[in-house]
């Protein structure tokens, strides 16, 4: 993966903390669209240090099977990102795909980080920038806009939800009582932000790992919205996420059925006709084409 090329398939990245040697050696033989060892949330900051210098171990001796391989390092404005910028310039070129920046403020965040980068040699590594805050939020179109080593914009729910002063504890956003997603706003935001600019769209964290309906609600959300894929903290949530981003066979089948009786109609000179009690036109075209492409994709 280098600056410009296409995103791979973006359904699913496994966040792991580079402090937890074990779960480190797991990730690294995992077959998924992505692996993130995390340098920033997960790892405590008496532990910062040390999960750096296993990073700079592991990492060159070991490409993790997974497609992507990214590392989130730490926020612009702590202590600890300069130096993580460096343990990762270490490595060779070929070992991080992609840095993922969280608590992203501004795009002069990222403009700093990527002058470092380049500085470094390391300017073929591609951004996943995470936005979990109301600045950030507010700032969200051109943030996605400000380079093209921009991959993806990441949804930060825990931290957002923070910043937001919402009363919950669980980032999930859904509140069963009520029915309401109170996270849709930021979500469909960063969505549009996200394809307005030509990049990847990906949902964080789902936290509680003994909710399995709610995981799969959220994921559902997020596939609906626009999202490309969602992040999971646990190898267990790997499967039914990349599940909810990859299109189904009832969907794939029905867009080829729409775009056979579309081609149809317009051999018989018709701009619109009726399918299967639904009127179709050029948008629903497109859509059926969009759905193949994307299927086709992941294939
Ligand atoms: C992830 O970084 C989150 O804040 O939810
Ligand atoms: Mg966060």
């Amino acid at each position: 993966m280098s600056t410009g090329s296409l995103p791979l398939a973006r359904r699913v990245c496994l966040s792991v903390p580079a402090s937890q040697d074990r779960m480190v050696a797991k990730a690294l033989g995992l077959t998924l669209d992505m692996v993130m060892f995390d340098l920033e949330d997960s790892v405590a900051d008496e532990h910062k240090s040390s999960a750096r210098s296993a990073l700079s171990d592991v990492l060159p001796s070991n490409r993790p099977v997974a497609s992507i391989c990214g590392v989130r390092i730490n926020s612009w404005n702590s202590p600890s990102a300069i130096p993580d910028i460096e343990a990762l310039a270490g490595l060779p070129a070929n070992a991080v795909d992609v840095i993922v920046l969280p608590k992203v403020e501004q795009v002069s965040d990222v403009l700093e980080v990527e002058r470092l980068l380049i500085e470094l040699g390391m300017g073929h590594v591609r951004l996943d920038l995470q936005i979990e805050s109301p600045r950030s939020l507010v700032s969200v179109e051109a943030i996605a806009g400000c380079s093209s080593r921009v991959a993806a914009l990441v949804f930060g729910p825990a931290d957002f939800a923070a910043s937001m002063g919402m009363p919950q504890l669980t980032g999930s956003g859904f509140d069963e009582s009520t029915g309401v997603d109170y996270l849709l706003y930021p979500k469909s935001r960063i969505a549009v932000a996200a394809k307005a600019n030509g990049v990847c769209a990906i949902d964080g964290p789902y936290l509680d790992l003994s909710d399995i309906a709610g995981l799969a609600r959220s994921a559902a959300t997020a596939a609906a919205l626009g999202f490309d894929g969602k992040w999971a903290i646990h190898p267990q949530q790997v499967e039914l996420i990349v599940e909810a981003f990859t299109p189904g066979v009832a969907l794939v089948e029905r867009a080829k059925a729409l775009l056979e009786a579309y081609e149809q109609g317009l051999g018989d000179g018709r701009g619109s006709i009726r399918f299967d009690g639904e009127m179709i036109d050029e948008a629903s075209r497109q859509m059926a084409l969009q759905v193949l492409a994307r299927s086709r994709r992941l294939a």
